[in-house]
């Protein structure tokens, strides 16, 4: 029986932002898998694409005043090209907004609907009275009622993590215009999730990948397993089938895009899709660890569901840090991959090894560009690029070339070994282990090299450096071969060194300990730069300078000591009275009892309160606060609120009006 193919696929990048390091966590070790593999005999296809449906892309386009396509395209040729300098090398690099897409997702839903695993069900959603429109996903903020931290529409970002279903979001806001929206009743459509717990737990206890992945949906899935809405109110997506008001949820479309993009694939090279999505399988999803749950459990059970096969194996990467921050683009904790890096002249290769050899696939990344440096200078100039040179240099000025003999059997061993290490690292999925090793043998050349020294044996026995040198130049055949996935320019360029004169990626990397035969080489050229200090200076004061205005931004309050803050006067007030101001969508005029007084303050929370919902209220005013007229009506104080929506400050257990707050 012939092997199945292999399909590797990588999440889908957003079409809303750049490439960042970030994306990079997952679409460089997936590249060096696929070309591992590929050289070691499988059949590998590569497929991606990018993501343009959901609300991140509506709202994004919204704010630059285009529309959601032409922002998807902009970010689309933006992905393309920036993964092609980053030698990422997909076979179909699609957009989940292209036709392909559109017709596997509806033929899936379609499919589902026939079976039985969809329906129909009333839903409070919210709705901003303002714009006078639902607020899907990302078009609304609260509280995550799970853990109580903010959160968006569909997720708890800043909290626990979880996935949020339309209505279940505590305190919703509009994104737009802030105000505070309210719960409407719609109908909307939901997946039968819940009843592919069965399937659900011996899937994973076989799917291979990432232990990450699968320890953490197991963990899920026994806590609880809920049904999935999946349509949304919105213009932009795919439309779900025979309505024309509603658009599958984007979770549903996006991993479907692997299977257009494959189809996209075939029909361009004559080939048949479904050899890669029916039946048994070989699809390997290489994901961020941020959406494992999407990858092990709604799109198994969708797959499942529809009839097509399901996931061969999940491999999850562990999150990035930036200079021991969190990643956060707001926050300046980024490194965008054109802007800091591949423009500044700085090697793809460098950052193809750093993200692979830095820690293992599932651990976190911290970023630094001390870091960075150190291990580029440390590890790939001084112990690879440095083997690699001497012994070309030193095997083209004494015997111009490669010595003609037989490489000692304990070198071709030692390669052997190397190989076979590589070769189970990779198929764990433990990348940094494959690159330590092919590292390792460079550490062992150099160490022979230095210990034989033929620099100095030529001298006395002109044959035992012959040696030396053959058994040297074997061993850069074997690192030219073996960190072609990780670092393809660089293996390349160090192949032609050696004389030959096709591609390193032409030859399976069984090759290594194929003997290299006499030839006649040019002087060799370092294979690497040093990256000096006054470089790495300069990119990580842009960091910092960039971290300083996100800073700025946020406009973070100074500190204050203790006496400054001493000068504020709170109290506990009660609400006597509260009236609209004519003319003022905004402000009331309420009359506040602060013990043995009463305020008259102006407060801008009209949006928010009716006035008779304020009477009798318990709340924390600033007492000390100089008089104002505000709207021409005086102003004594201001009322304590929190937040976008002035969720009004109120003191948790009875207290007289007029109690200070300290
Ligand atoms: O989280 C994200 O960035 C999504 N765009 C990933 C989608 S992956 C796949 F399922 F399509
Ligand atoms: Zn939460």
């Amino acid at each position: 029986m012939t092997q199945q193919p292999l399909l590797v696929t990588c999440g889908l990048p957003y079409t809303n932002g750049p490439c960042h390091l970030g994306h990079l966590r997952t679409y460089v070790p997936a590249d060096m898998y696929v070309r591992y593999m590929r050289r070691a005999g499988e059949e590998v296809l590569f497929v991606c694409g990018s993501d343009n449906h959901g609300t991140p892309i509506v709202v994004s386009a919204e704010e630059q005043g285009i529309s959601p396509r032409a922002l998807s395209e902009r970010y689309h040729k933006h992905f393309d090209e920036t993964f092609k300098r980053m030698g990422v090398m997909f076979d179909r690099f699609g957009m989940t907004d292209d036709p392909a897409t559109h017709h596997r997702a509806q033929s899936i839903v379609a499919e589902l609907e026939k079976k039985g695993y969809i329906y129909k069900q009333t839903v409070h959603q919210a709705y901003c009275t303002k714009c006078k429109r639902f607020l899907p996903d990302r078009y609304v903020e609260g509280i995550c009622p799970h853990c109580g931290k903010p959160a968006r529409g569909d997720e708890c970002d800043q909290g626990c993590g979880k996935h949020l279903e339309p209505g279940e979001i505590k305190d919703p806001v509009c994104k737009v215009c802030g105000t505070k929206a309210e719960f409407r009743d719609q109908e909307h459509y939901f997946f039968k999730l819940s009843e592919f717990k069965d399937f659900l737990l011996p899937f994973l206890d076989q799917v291979r990948g990432t232990s990450n992945a699968k320890n953490y949906a197991i963990g899920w899935i026994k806590e609880e397993l809920h049904d999935w809405c999946i349509t949304r109110t919105l213009e932009w997506g795919v439309k779900f089938p025979g309505r024309d008001d509603l658009v599958v949820y984007v979770w549903v479309d996006a991993p479907i895009g692997y299977i257009a993009f494959t189809e996209e694939w075939a029909r361009a090279n004559g080939q048949d899709w479904k050899r890669y999505w029916c039946g048994e399988n070989r699809v390997t999803h290489f994901i961020g660890g941020d959406i494992i749950y999407h990858h092990c459990i709604f799109w198994p059970a969708l797959l499942k569901g529809a009839g097509y096969g399901v996931p061969h194996a999940i491999v999850a990467s562990g999150m990035v840090k930036v200079d021991d921050h969190k990643f956060s683009k707001s926050r300046g904790y980024v490194v965008w991959t054109n802007d800091d890096y591949l423009d500044k002249g700085l090697p793809a290769d460098y950052l193809r090894y750093y993200l692979l050899a830095y820690t293992s696939h599932t651990k976190e990344l911290n970023f630094s560009w001390k870091v960075f440096s150190e291990r580029i200078n440390n590890e790939v100039v001084n112990i690879f690029g440095n083997f690699v040179y001497r012994t070309l240099y030193f095997a083209q000025k004494e015997f111009d070339g490669i010595p003609a003999g037989t490489v000692d059997p304990a070198i071709m061993d030692e390669i052997g070994k190397c190989l076979a290490n590589v070769d189970q690292f990779m198929r764990d999925y433990e990348f940094k282990g494959a690159v330590d090793a092919i590292m390792a043998l460079a550490a062992f050349g150099n160490t022979y090299i230095q210990t034989n020294a033929p620099w100095k044996l030529i001298k006395t026995d002109r044959a035992a450096a012959a040696q030396v040198i053959l058994n040297c130049v074997q061993i850069t055949k074997a690192l030219a071969l073996l960190i072609q996935p990780a670092m393809p320019d660089t293996a390349e360029r160090c192949w032609k060194q050696l004389g030959y004169y096709d591609s390193v990626a032409a030859h399976p990397i069984s090759d290594a300990t194929r003997p290299v035969p006499e030839a006649c080489i040019k002087p060799p050229t370092p294979l690497f730069v040093k990256m000096e200090e006054t470089q790495v200076k300069e990119l990580d004061a842009l960091l910092q300078k960039r971290v300083a205005e996100a800073n700025r931004k946020m406009e973070k309050t100074p500190a204050i000591s203790i006496d400054d803050f001493a000068k504020v006067e709170m109290k506990t007030g009660k609400v006597l009275a509260a009236e609209a101001i004519p003319k003022s969508s905004k402000l009331l005029k309420l009359q506040v009892d602060v013990g043995g007084e009463t305020r008259q303050i102006v407060s801008g929370i009209a949006q928010f309160y009716k006035p008779e919902e304020l009477v009798g209220q318990n709340v924390i005013v600033l007492t000390n606060l100089a008089p104002a007229k505000i709207f021409g009506v005086e102003s004594n104080g201001m009322i304590l609120a929190a937040g976008d929506a002035a969720s009004l400050l109120t003191p948790l257990k009875a207290v007289e009006p007029g109690t200070k707050i300290r």
